[in-house]
Order: C-alpha cells, then sequence, then structure tokens
C-alpha cells in the first residue's frame, strides 16, 4: 500500500448511508419471510478449519484457485468463508439439532476472483437451508422462499432456471458416460478441452469457449438419465412449482459451481442485466454433505442469493428505492442548557425519530440544518418557551407553527406522524 493511500482492498466495498437504507430494507424483507416460512436465524463464524470447504470441491474455482486460506498464531490452517452451505452444515453436524432444521443467514464471502461489475472478492448472501427432510415439499418452499422475495424486493425480470442432478450415483454413471463423449470429441480440439473432460466434465458443460460449443450442444443430458426415485422427485418438485404458479425453465445444462449438489438444483437470474452477471441467486439440493462431514445422513437443500447482485438488477429495474433516513423531529436549541438534550432524548424514547444539531450554533443555522434534514417537523426550544414550559412545533412543509406544552410534545407529534402516515398508506 502506498504512503497514506488507506482503500478498501480491491474487490471489496464499503456501504454507507444514506446508500445502506437499501440494505437494510433487504435484510428486513428476508428476515420477515423467513420467519413467516418458519425460519430462525443462524450465525457462523467467518472462518472456518480449511477442511470445511475441502468438502465442497477440491476442484471447484471456489475452493481450488479463489480461497483466502490463513494459518492462525497457534498454526490452524483456516480458510474465509467462500460460501455459505458448507458452514452451515458443519454447524449442524456440531451441535445435532432437532430436525428439519430450517435456517437463513445473512453472511459476507471471500472470492479471489477477477473483480468487475457485480463480482467482487467479498459479497454477501442472503440465504436459507433446510437440514433432515427429502420431501419434494421441502425443495418447492425452498424455491418459493427466494422466489417471493425477489417480488417483495420490487425485481420482476426474474427467471428460474431449473435442474436435476439427479441421485448420486446417476450423477456419477452420467459423469463417466459424459466423460467418454467429450473425451471422443477431443481429438479437434485444443488440450484444455481434453484436460477439463478429464478432471470435470460436467463443469465442461458450463464452458463459453466458441469452439467447445458445438461438442457442448450435443452432450448427453443428465435428466435423460436420472434414476426411478430422481425423476420422481423432480417430477413432484416441477408439479409443486406449478401448483404455486411459480415459472420455471428445464435447463439440463445448468451446472452449479460446488460438487455437493445432488438432486434438485436452481438459479435465478436477472434479465435486466448482462448475461456474465445475470445470476442473482442459486441453490439446490446436498444430500450427501452432512454425512461427508460426519454427520448422520441427512438431506440438505439451501440457496443464497447475492446482494449486490440484487440491488444492481434493482438499480437496472429502477425497483427498490432508497429509504430515506426520515426524521419525525429536529430539535432547535435556542437556549444552550441541557433543556433541549433532555427534550431529544424523551422524544426518542417515545419512539419517535428525532436529531438534532451540535456545537452551540446559532438558531438561524439550526433552522437550515432542520430544514435540510427532512424532518416533519422543527421543535423549537427557546427562552420563551422555556419560560412557560412549551415548545415551538413548526411543520417543516407548511410552515405552519403552533405552540405545545413541553411534556405534551411526544403525544402530540406521535398522534400527527401517525395520522399523517395513515393519510399517505404508510
Ligand atoms: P453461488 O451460486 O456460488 O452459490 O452464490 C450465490 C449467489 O451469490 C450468486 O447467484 C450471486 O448472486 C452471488 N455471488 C457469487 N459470487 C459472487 C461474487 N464474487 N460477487 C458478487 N456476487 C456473487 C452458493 O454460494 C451456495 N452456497 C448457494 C447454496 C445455498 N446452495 C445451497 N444452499
Amino acid at each position: 500500500m502506498a504512503d497514506g493511500e488507506y482503500r478498501a482492498p480491491v474487490g471489496t466495498h464499503d456501504v454507507l448511508p444514506p446508500g445502506s437504507g437499501r440494505w437494510q430494507t433487504l435484510v428486513a424483507t428476508f428476515a420477515a419471510r423467513a420467519a413467516r416460512f418458519g425460519y430462525g436465524l443462524v450465525i457462523t463464524p467467518v472462518v472456518e478449519h480449511v477442511e470445511v470447504f475441502q468438502r465442497i470441491g477440491a476442484g471447484t474455482d471456489v475452493v481450488g484457485k479463489e480461497m483466502y486460506e490463513l494459518t492462525d498464531r497457534g498454526g490452524r490452517a483456516l480458510a474465509l468463508r467462500p460460501e455459505g452451505t458448507a458452514p452451515v452444515v458443519r454447524a449442524f453436524v456440531q451441535h445435532r439439532p432437532p430436525v428439519p432444521w430450517k435456517v437463513w443467514y445473512l453472511a459476507p464471502n471471500f472470492r479471489y476472483e477477477r473483480p468487475q461489475k457485480g463480482r467482487y472478492r467479498q459479497h454477501w448472501q442472503l440465504g436459507a437451508e433446510v437440514l433432515g427432510v427429502d420431501d419434494p415439499n421441502v425443495d418447492v418452499e425452498v424455491i418459493a422462499l427466494a422466489h417471493g422475495f425477489y417480488r417483495e424486493a420490487g425485481l420482476r425480470d426474474v427467471t428460474l432456471q431449473l435442474n436435476s442432478m439427479g441421485a448420486p450415483e446417476d450423477r456419477a454413471a452420467f459423469v463417466t458416460h459424459l466423460r467418454e463423449y467429450l473425451l471422443a470429441h477431443a481429438d479437434d480440439l485444443d488440450p484444455a478441452f481434453r484436460a477439463r473432460a478429464e478432471t470435470n466434465p460436467l463443469r465442461l458443460l458450463d464452458a463459453k469457449e466458441p469452439a467447445w460449443q458445438a461438442v457442448i450442444e450435443r452432450a448427453p443430458q443428465l435428466t435423460e438419465h436420472l434414476g426411478a426415485d430422481a425423476r420422481r422427485h423432480f417430477e413432484r418438485v416441477q408439479a409443486g412449482l406449478d401448483a404455486l404458479g411459480i415459472a420455471y425453465e428445464l435447463t439440463p445444462r445448468l451446472v452449479r459451481g460446488f460438487d455437493y449438489y445432488t438432486s434438485t438444483t436452481f438459479e435465478f437470474a436477472s434479465t435486466a442485466l448482462d448475461a456474465a452477471q445475470n445470476a442473482i441467486g442459486g441453490g439446490g439440493r446436498y444430500d450427501q454433505l452432512a454425512e461427508e462431514m460426519g454427520g448422520p445422513p441427512t438431506p440438505g437443500i439451501g440457496f443464497g442469493v447475492g446482494v449486490e447482485r440484487l440491488l444492481i438488477a434493482a438499480d437496472a429495474e429502477q425497483a427498490l428505492p432508497a429509504a430515506g433516513a426520515e426524521l419525525d423531529a429536529f430539535v432547535v436549541d435556542g437556549v444552550g442548557d441541557l433543556t433541549a438534550t433532555v427534550l431529544v432524548d424523551g422524544l426518542r424514547d417515545a419512539g419517535l425519530r428525532a436529531d438534532r444539531a451540535y456545537g452551540g450554533r446559532s438558531v438561524k443555522a439550526q433552522w437550515k440544518l432542520a430544514d435540510r434534514s427532512g424532518a416533519r417537523f422543527g421543535v423549537m426550544i427557546g427562552a420563551a418557551e422555556a419560560a412557560r414550559g412549551t415548545v415551538g412545533v413548526k411543520d417543516l412543509a407548511s410552515g405552519e407553527q403552533l405552540e405545545v406544552p413541553r411534556e405534551q410534545v411526544a403525544g402530540w407529534l406521535r398522534a400527527r406522524t401517525e395520522t399523517d402516515d395513515r393519510a399517505a398508506g404508510r
């Protein structure tokens, strides 16, 4: 770092008010929705033992190339969380809560990616996970939780892509079959194709290289190789989504970036964004992860929504306006003793959003600040009002003024702001 150059690290960002008001709205919306679905908040550490993440696939980019790994002062090999599911499953295995275990989270994730718009080295996810049930109704519930959240956030241009990875044995048999197909076509293509076909044929289905597309497009599809159970499960998920009126596209080439997925997988994309960074959330089943982490066999499913991506999509759709940090009252102090301090404190305790100026400014300067604050009312405490035990109240929009006994001003303001809110349908 150059001398004097204190900046957030590349690929990370600060969230400041008033823009952070949109974060508050999103988090509150998600929390309220998750509560209605019966999910409780889970908070896990930002660092885990590196082995926790090796379970999600040493061959994946997120683990193999992008993980922030560190050795602590005690020599422990730790990693900053690159994604939210493995830590939640680790917590499940550690604490063995009763199932179904339904949890939601808001958490930062760290991936050493090439930063660009919509792709950061630290990004935040709102997510949910359910452990302990393989009922397709849970798949439908989890997808409905995410789907309705986008709607509540004001997004309309959202599509849902749906796929099934099958049972683990279906997936393993398919990977062998797919690898054979890809290798049979590798001679005409560059060596990178062969290397990818050998190490991770599934991910190759997702590759963007134009020269490979003809082979990829004719590749066999996993959904045609599902076993009877996986097929039935997938059909029931689709029937559930149909019943809820949730539209989806069957996307056999949808390949999610982690090895833990089995059965149902899905991704939400914003059609308001460029294709490269249009995934605003994704998830799926991981029916073996808990067992792989040393727990009892326990199916699981969940999703993560990228908060920054969602906000970029909201900008593109002009949805989710920044909620103003609105004030009910701005107190103007014309006395200079502790009366204003006590008054502001009393208003806040009474549930009003109240603020004031600091540093002994002139009354005129304070009224200017009151106007600029966007408060609904200015509350003036001057020498004359102090002597009469009153305050002057000014409606900052209409200019209307009146005098109210000081001990009644909180009640008066509450009544007025509630009436105004009702009239405005807030
Ligand atoms: P993921 O698809 O890697 O899944 O990430 C979920 C969402 O996080 C993405 O759809 C995207 O919106 C956002 N995201 C991912 N990487 C970045 C980045 N570098 N910058 C900005 N946003 C990003 C998971 O992480 C799984 N844990 C989801 C899950 C939960 N599966 C089952 N349960």
